[in-house]
């Protein structure tokens, strides 16, 4: 049997989950990883002269080499929605964004609410072979909000958590239920919190901008009051959940609040909050409609510090894929969402530029914390544990480029960016799944 050897050299490895961050040298061997020592200078001499045991050296000096980034929020759109991405692109995405792990909403065509859908998911993603993909169930029969998914049956086909994101699920009751049920089988709900009737015709963030852009307008209250009910939720039936895409001021403060009482309270925000505000749309770009709505720089300025405070613990890009069948259209009438594994971590970096967290941070935020929060197990940089990771190269400048994007959909409001920092090696259970260390 040919033995795969690879020897990651000098790279400053980080890893929040075993409390490493130091110069150091990570040998795997067969997909796992077999041995992490401080770096030495020179290469180990080798014991025995057989070429073939010799490991491959990847040169990880002036880069981080972190465990493999999962991003819990994405939308793959296959089953259904083929023209826009299938698991295989969104797949090569995710390891040419740095991501090993993504998690997969259930809003395809069919909704995956069953067996067969999350079967055929995996079985897709098996065959794309370059990210592990955890596909997130529905919480209600065809995300109509009116009975609950099968969750033993969810469960048994391998999803790890339950969302009806897309839409909220209006109705309390139901969510009470789902929250108590999905408990008993160890399933995260996440939560998009949406009133719908406040959000009623309103297409963008409500507000001074809205009136003069003469668009109707959403306004925080429409995801604050929902974050208000589920955390009264979670508090009646002890169960956790996981507040998605949060992008209001208010909602912080809650989930901040429900923290200190002790609740199983985890959310997540999505680059474009701490990146963009409402600004983004004034000349109609439909490539910043997304929903919730992006706000206020006020807004965008609470997010930033409840990711500095350990508020928010987890940053996910909701890559929402989009042909130009939904975005070129009057702004009222467009698709809402944008792509997201491509840019994540460059924008998520520059949060570290900015000294508003460690890398540390991010990379807890961007790993170890969503690995934590859906129990996916066997994660970080030790020994016997399987070698999934990603070396990011800090002062690597670019300029983004839709057209160079490996997803089939070109929905980025940060077409022409410059960004400094990005992913160069992606590595996936001893596999390399992407590679421009050499460019
Ligand atoms: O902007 C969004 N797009 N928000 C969502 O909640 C759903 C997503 C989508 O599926 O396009
Ligand atoms: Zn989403």
């Amino acid at each position: 049997m040919k033995t795969s050897r690879y020897l990651i050299k000098g790279g400053r490895v980080i890893d929040p989950a075993t409390g490493i961050d130091g110069f150091m040298d990570i040998l795997i061997e067969d997909g796992t990883i077999v041995k992490i020592e401080k770096s030495k200078a020179q290469s180990p001499k080798p014991n025995d002269t057989d070429q073939n045991l010799q490991p491959e050296v990847i040169d990880a000096s002036e880069k981080i080499v972190t465990p493999g980034l999962i991003d819990m929020h994405v939308h793959l759109r296959e089953p259904g929605h083929e023209y826009k991405e299938i698991i295989k692109t969104g797949c090569l995405a995710a390891a040419h964004g740095g991501f090993t792990t993504i998690c997969c909403m259930p809003n395809t065509d069919p909704v995956n609410d069953n067996q067969s859908v999350t079967d055929y998911i995996l079985k897709k993603a098996k065959l794309a072979g370059t990210a592990r993909v955890y596909p997130v169930g529905a919480i209600s029969r065809g995300l109509r909000g009116k009975s609950l998914a099968e969750y033993g049956e969810l469960k048994a086909a391998g999803v790890v958590a339950v969302s009806d994101d897309g839409n909220p699920v209006m109705n309390a009751q139901l969510m009470r239920r789902a929250l108590e049920y999905a408990k008993g089988f160890g399933l995260l709900v996440i939560a998009h919190c949406e009133d719908r009737n406040l959000t009623a015709n309103g297409v963008m963030n409500e507000g001074v901008t809205a009136t003069r852009l003469g668009l109707a307008g959403i306004p925080n209250a429409a995801e604050t009051v929902m974050v208000a009910r589920d955390i009264a939720l979670c508090e009646l039936t002890g169960a956790p959940l996981h507040i998605a895409h949060v992008s209001a001021e208010g909602s912080v403060r809650l989930i901040r609040k429900a923290k200190a009482h002790g609740l199983p309270v985890t959310a997540e925000t999505a680059p474009h909050y701490f990146s963009l505000t409402e600004e983004a749309v004034i000349n109609y770009d439909t490539n910043a409609k997304v929903s919730p709505p992006l706000r206020t720089a006020k807004d965008r300025d609470a997010i930033r510090k409840a990711l500095a405070d350990g508020t928010i613990d987890v940053i996910a890009s909701d890559h929402a894929p989009h042909s130009s069948i939904e975005k070129d259209l009057e702004f009222d009438q467009a698709a809402n969402g944008m792509i997201g594994l491509e840019t994540s971590l460059p924008l998520s970096l520059q949060l570290v530029e900015m000294g508003l967290m460690s890398l540390n941070d991010l990379v807890a935020k961007m790993s170890t914390n969503p690995a934590r929060i859906l129990n996916l197990g066997h994660r970080g940089l030790k020994p016997g544990n399987p070698a999934d990771l990603t070396i990011i190269d800090p002062e690597k400048k670019f300029t983004v480029d839709p057209n160079t994007f490996k997803s089939r959909s070109r929905n980025t409001p940060f077409n022409g960016w410059e960004l400094k920092g990005k992913a160069v090696l992606t590595m996936v259970g001893g596999k390399i799944v992407f590679d421009e260390t050499r460019e």
